[in-house]
C-alpha cells in the first residue's frame, strides 16, 4: 500500500484493511464490529439475491491541508439509506449509529485517506441488504449493514472539464411513482443497457428523460442534472430522480452566492437557453457538459465552446471543494471531523 500512486487512482475498489458490520436479527441491529474479510456469506434465498431487497450510499472522506480528515454531510447520507430502507421494506439503520459507523470504517482505514492535492479521497460505501431466506416475495427479517471504503480518483477521466453526454429516449431508468428516488441496486441494474450503450457510442454518461411523457429532464445517468440561465441554478424536480446530497448543497451554495435557485421540470427544448449545463453527485460534485446529443432525432446542443466549464460552475465547484478540504469557511456545519 505504501506504493499506491494516488495521482492515478482510477474510481475502482482497492482493498483496505477493514470494514465494518451489524446484523439485524429477532428484533435488534448488532453492535458495529471490524472485519477484515472482503467477502459475505449469504443464504442463497437471501432476499437481496432474488427480491432486490439492496440500497447503498456513496459519501468521501478528505484530508485537508491542515491534515484533519473530513466526512461531507455524512447524516444525510444516514437519513437518505433509511429513506431508501423504507422504500423497499428493509430494516433501517438507526441514522446517529450510520455517522458512526462511517467515521469508525474511516478511522481504521486512515492509512488509506489520500494525502491532500493529490486530486484523490476515499470512497465510502455503506450497504444494507437483506439477508434471510424467503420464496415468495416478501421482504426479509433479517439485515446486513456493512461499510466498506476504498481510495479513489476522479469518476470521469475528464475530472472538471467537459463531458459528452447522449439524451436517450428508448430506455427508461425509473417510473413517476417507482423507486427512482431511493438508492436501490435495482435502479442501477435498469441503467446499464443504456449507460453501457452510451459508453460505446463515445459518451461519457446518458440523460433519462421523464418515463411518463419523454417531455422533461430526469436524471443524468448517476447524478442529478443541472443548467444555469439568467443568473438562475435549475434542476428537475422530478420524483423519479434521487435527491441528490451534492445538488442540495450546491443549491445552497448558490443562493448564498446570490444566484437564484429553481427547481422545477425542465423540458428539453429548454436546453437551448442555459448557457451552463452539468452533472452533479458525490463522485464528481460537478461535471460540466460541453455536448449533448438527442440520440433519437440527432439534435446536438453545445455549451463550453471554448472547452472549459462556464463560469458559474466554475465557481460553484471551487467554493465546494473548498469546504470539502476545510480551505474555506464551513458555516452550516457540513463537514464531520474525525479527530
Ligand atoms: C442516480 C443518482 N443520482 C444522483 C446522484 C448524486 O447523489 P449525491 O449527490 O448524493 O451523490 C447519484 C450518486 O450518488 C446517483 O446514483
Amino acid at each position: 500500500m505504501e506504493n499506491i500512486d494516488w495521482k492515478s487512482l482510477p474510481f475502482g475498489y482497492l482493498k483496505t484493511d477493514y470494514n465494518v458490520r451489524s446484523y439485524y436479527k429477532n428484533g435488534a441491529w448488532s453492535a458495529l464490529e471490524a472485519c477484515e474479510s472482503e467477502s459475505v456469506t449469504l443464504h442463497m434465498a437471501a432476499t437481496s439475491l432474488h427480491y432486490g431487497q439492496t440500497a447503498f450510499e456513496g459519501l468521501k472522506a478528505f484530508r485537508g491541508k491542515d491534515g484533519k480528515i473530513r466526512l461531507f454531510r455524512p447524516g444525510e447520507n444516514g437519513k437518505r439509506l433509511a429513506s431508501s430502507a423504507k422504500g423497499i421494506m428493509m430494516e433501517p439503520y438507526p441514522e446517529d449509529l450510520f455517522v458512526e459507523a462511517c467515521k469508525k470504517v474511516v478511522k481504521l482505514n486512515e492509512r488509506f485517506v489520500p494525502p491532500y492535492g493529490e486530486g484523490a479521497s476515499l470512497y465510502i460505501r455503506p450497504v444494507l441488504i437483506g439477508t434471510s431466506p424467503q420464496v415468495g416475495v416478501k421482504p426479509a427479517g433479517e439485515y446486513l449493514f456493512a461499510v466498506f471504503v476504498s481510495p479513489v480518483g476522479p469518476y470521469f477521466k475528464e475530472g472538471f472539464n467537459p463531458i459528452k453526454v447522449q439524451i436517450v429516449r428508448d430506455f427508461d431508468r425509473a417510473a413517476p411513482l417507482g423507486t427512482g428516488l431511493f438508492k436501490i441496486g435495482g435502479n442501477y441494474a435498469a441503467s446499464l443497457r443504456a449507460t453501457e450503450r452510451g459508453h460505446e457510442e463515445g459518451f461519457s454518461s446518458v440523460l433519462f428523460l421523464d418515463a411518463k411523457e419523454k417531455k422533461y429532464i430526469d436524471e443524468a445517468g448517476p447524478a442529478n442534472f443541472f443548467g444555469i440561465k439568467n443568473n438562475t441554478y435549475i434542476t428537475p424536480k422530478s420524483s423519479s430522480i434521487l435527491p441528490s446530497i451534492t445538488n442540495m448543497s450546491l443549491r445552497d451554495i448558490a443562493g448564498n452566492m446570490g444566484i437564484n435557485v429553481e427547481q422545477r421540470s425542465i423540458p428539453v427544448e429548454e436546453l437551448d437557453s442555459f448557457e451552463e449545463v452539468g452533472a452533479c453527485g458525490t463522485a464528481a460534485v460537478i461535471s460540466p457538459i460541453g455536448t449533448i446529443v438527442d440520440r433519437e432525432t440527432g439534435k446536438v446542443y453545445e455549451y463550453c465552446k471554448d472547452g472549459k466549464a462556464g463560469a458559474i460552475s466554475t465557481r460553484l465547484y471551487q467554493h465546494y471543494r473548498g469546504i470539502q478540504e476545510g480551505e474555506i469557511a464551513d458555516p452550516a456545519g457540513w463537514n464531520v471531523i474525525i479527530e
